[in-house]
């Protein structure tokens, strides 16, 4: 077993783990992936001041996101087909996550359903709605996240039409696996992860397939392509204050980039927002979200709660996001990589390193509470420049 120090050795080792198909779904972004390599180089651009002799001998990690108490400012964001990463990985990785005192938020494109994540987790975890021009399927699935206890739920808004990245075309992946020679070579290399994708309670997308199986279409190819075909681009603010009004838990839009977006947002009663270019997945030549972070701070920040994600891959990156205004971190690839490189040992060892490199990183800043983080520890005006990119 290697030796384990930071993300990027987890991503090497998922690379050995899983086949091909699956490990290039997780490691590319759409287009020529400017967005994608954006959101790393943006957030390792950053420089902290690095102060000295301030005592910070207890630090404070623990924090809330959407009122509620975590352990950390970090949260596992919602990814489509964990559940293939490694059997059962949904259920895994929320087991993880409730382990580190974190919140896991579950994506409708699970493979695991809503119900599979109630019954393998105590406490609350979060769901990611896609809104589907069959809106039986929102109203429904509403339904089955609150019966199930989610306290929030975040409506995806980044994706009105699927954004095209081009290995998967070429990779020919489909959910169930498509059995080509290549696919059937690679995955005879993988018999570790074909035995526990295999013991998995679940090979589709559980909460899409549920919703079918009421609707007496059934399969495992059916799920995924009525997930393809039902992509509804003409989601709109209508749908957000009909959500708002049906929606009794915290009410959060993933995939803002934009300050008027941000405020019409708060105009809306919605409780926060996920800023996020869907981890460079949708539109290629969007901004890193690192630099779109602090206009939004700047436009809603007092009126919206705040959350980020893209390109975290570590304790620090953390904290400059909680530097340039947000309350809190999504992880999508970080803990991705963990769960294909080692299952649930993987995304705890993937959130304790986090941890532990952010409780470094306060020490060396001289911050003892993540509330209290601000721009001035970073060591230019970070903001400014940002602002004139
Ligand atoms: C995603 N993301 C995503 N978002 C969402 O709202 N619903 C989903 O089903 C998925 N699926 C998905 C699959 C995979 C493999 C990845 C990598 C990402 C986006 C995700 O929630 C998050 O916005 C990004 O992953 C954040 O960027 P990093 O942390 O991966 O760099």
């Amino acid at each position: 077993m290697p030796v384990i120090t930071n993300i990027e050795d987890l991503r090497r080792l998922a690379r050995r783990k899983v086949p091909k198909a699956l490990f290039d779904y997780v490691d590319t972004g759409s287009y020529d992936e400017l967005s994608y390599r954006a959101n790393s180089a943006e957030l390792k651009a950053i420089r902290f001041r690095q102060r000295i002799l301030i005592d910070t001998g207890e630090r404070k990690l623990s924090t809330t996101m959407l009122g509620e108490k975590v352990a950390m400012p970090v949260a596992i964001a919602p990814t489509g087909l964990a559940g293939l990463l490694y059997g059962d990985g949904e259920m895994v990785a929320a087991r993880a996550a409730e382990d580190a005192g974190i919140r896991y938020c579950l994506s409708t494109m699970s493979i695991c359903s809503i119900e599979d994540i109630r019954s393998a987790t105590k406490g609350p975890f979060w769901f990611q709605l896609y809104v589907f021009r069959d809106r039986a399927f929102s109203e429904q699935i509403l339904a089955r996240a609150h019966a199930a206890g989610c306290t929030a739920l975040f409506v995806t808004v980044d994706l009105p039409m699927r954004g095209q990245r081009h290995a998967d075309l070429k990779n020919g992946l489909e959910v169930p696996p498509r059995l080509t020679p290549r696919n059937v070579f690679d995955i005879a290399t993988k018999p570790a992860w074909a035995m526990s994708v295999l013991r998995g309670k679940r090979k589709t997308f559980g909460n899409i397939a549920t919703f079918l199986h009421q609707k007496a279409q059934t399969g495992a190819l059916a799920a995924g392509r009525w997930a393809q075909e039902n992509y509804d681009p003409t989601l709109s603010w209508n749908d957000i204050a009909w959500m708002r009004k049906v929606w009794p838990g915290k009410l959060v839009l993933k995939g803002v980039l934009d300050a008027e977006d941000a405020k019409k947002a708060a105009d809306h009663g919605v409780d926060a927002i996920v800023v996020s270019n869907h981890g460079g997945r949708q539109l290629d030549g969007a901004p890193a979200t690192i630099v779109a972070l602090p206009r939004i701070a700047d436009a809603a920040g007092d009126r919206i709660e705040i959350l980020f994600d893209g390109g975290v891959r570590s304790g620090q990156d953390v904290l400059k996001a909680l530097a340039l205004g947000a309350r809190g971190c999504f992880i999508g690839r970080a803990h991705l990589y963990g769960l294909a490189a080692m299952g649930g040992a993987g995304v705890t060892k993937a959130l304790s390193l986090i941890e532990s490199e952010l409780r470094l990183s306060m020490a060396l800043t001289g911050v003892r509470d993540v509330a209290e983080v601000s721009r001035d520890i970073l060591f230019d005006d970070y903001s400014a420049r940002l602002r004139n990119v």
